[in-house]
């Protein structure tokens, strides 16, 4: 077993923060939150996830009276009740029930028709890997769950309407170089062409630190394993803690204006490379690293006989739709800075009519239904619909790396 406490290595080695940066933000809209939160009825679809649960840790702090949390992932549900059941400041309402569903199936209109409506629905069910998108199969099932389902829902909604819909964005949606960010600047279009109907926000924001399956809640299962570490040499990123990924989304589902998008106020100083995590990642697990040259050298290091040494390989990064750094916002933008402390506003960023979007869609189902059917094909149709969408193929894919 690895010993490291993971929020406490997080504040000190990877964000800097000692407490969350949204304290001042929540403190200062604490009657606000409370006004919209207590006794109202909630539903979180992909809420045992990383950002999912983080957001019901920090909306169950202001007394919700009805929670229900939809999930594909049943272990995940299982896992979250546990969570929070077993957490001592955590108060769960007395109507708290979990369902294994995917939210593109009947049984989950069922759900919504009896159970609903609610007052607050936050959407975190996605595709959110690069790697998942090597062909057109894989690309398909991006677009199904993060455009698609997504859109349908929306209309759904249109007869069960909540008080505040949000649905979570990344920053891989600004200036799009993967189809994993594209589909989520496609998403944001669709749930943006709604914000008329309904009270729409969203988010984008850097990589939440140890989140499911990314690079470093991997290093958890490699060191349990003891398998060596591996990791871009040249990338670096903003960073938020598991915790302030929920209070970001909290805050804009709650006080955001319908069609706005947050981030959070982040300067580039901030950014940290993966390389530097890593090196104190092996440090505070008790090692030392020791630098392979290959990923055939680090698979056959033996870490019992290495005295101390843990083995890391650091490539320089040549897979498809890898961004060197990270943006949230491009140079239309129009940014509100001033309403918050640490986070900011892209304000009606969206221009597409819902019957444009209706178009898009349609045009994008009929390529999915013909014999024309490629990835290169998915891709040249959603750079015609998304002007800053340049996607980088190298040819390469993660699933061809250690
Ligand atoms: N983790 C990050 O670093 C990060 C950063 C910025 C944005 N985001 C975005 O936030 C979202 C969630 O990220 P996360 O880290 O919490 O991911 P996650 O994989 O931990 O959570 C997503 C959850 O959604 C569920 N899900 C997926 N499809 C579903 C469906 N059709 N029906 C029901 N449940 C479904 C999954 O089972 C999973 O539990 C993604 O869209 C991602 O792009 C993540």
């Amino acid at each position: 077993m690895i010993n490291i406490n993971i929020p406490d290595f997080i504040a000190k080695s990877i964000t800097g923060r000692e407490s969350s940066l949204f304290l001042n933000d929540i403190d200062a809209n604490k009657e606000a939150l409370w006004d919209k939160i207590k006794n109202k009825s909630i539903l979180v679809i992909g809420g045992a996830g990383t950002i999912g649960s983080s957001f019901i840790k920090s909306i169950l702090a202001f007394e919700p009276a009805r929670l229900a949390v939809v999930d594909i992932n049943e272990n995940g549900l299982t896992e979250l009740t546990r969570d929070l059941r077993s957490d001592a400041h955590i108060k769960l309402p007395e109507y708290y029930k979990t369902y294994p569903i995917n939210f593109g199936d009947l049984v989950f209109e069922k759900l919504l028709t009896k159970e609903g409506p609610f007052h607050i629905v936050a959407n975190f069910a996605a595709h959110k890997h690069v790697r998942s998108e090597k062909d057109e199969y894989s690309i398909l099932a991006m677009l199904q769950n993060n455009v698609f389902l997504a859109g349908d829902f929306l209309e759904r909604l249109l007869d069960y309407k909540p008080e505040h819909f949000f649905c979570v964005s990344t920053d891989k949606a600004t200036n799009p170089v993967n189809v994993m960010g594209a589909s989520k600047k496609l998403m944001e279009e669709v749930i943006m062409a709604y914000s008329h109907r309904l009270p729409v926000t969203t988010a984008r924001f850097a990589n939440v630190a140890f989140s499911n399956g990314s690079l470093l809640d991997g290093y958890l299962y490699r060191m349990m394993k003891r398998q060596p570490l591996s990791c871009p040499s040249d990338v670096k990123r903003f960073f938020v803690s598991p915790e302030e990924s929920g209070q970001i989304c909290m805050l804009a589902c709650l006080l955001g204006k319908s069609g706005d998008i947050f981030f959070p106020k982040l300067g580039e100083e901030q950014m940290i490379y993966f390389r530097n995590i890593t090196q104190s990642f092996i440090r505070t697990a008790g090692f030392e690293p020791y630098i392979c040259q290959s990923e055939e050298e680090a698979r056959n290091f033996d870490i019992n006989l290495s005295d101390g040494k843990y083995p890391v390989y650091y490539f320089k990064t040549n897979t498809s739709g890898e961004k060197l750094f990270e943006e949230f916002y491009t140079i239309n933008d129009i940014i509100d800075d001033s309403s918050f402390n640490k986070l900011s506003i892209i304000k009606q960023s969206s221009t597409k009519s819902l019957e444009e979007i209706t178009e898009i869609l349609d045009q994008l189902r009929s390529l999915i239904n013909s014999q024309k059917l490629s990835k290169n094909a998915i891709i040249d149709l959603l750079s015609g619909y998304l002007p800053d969408f340049q996607h980088i193929e190298t040819g390469k894919n993660l699933d061809q790396k250690m």
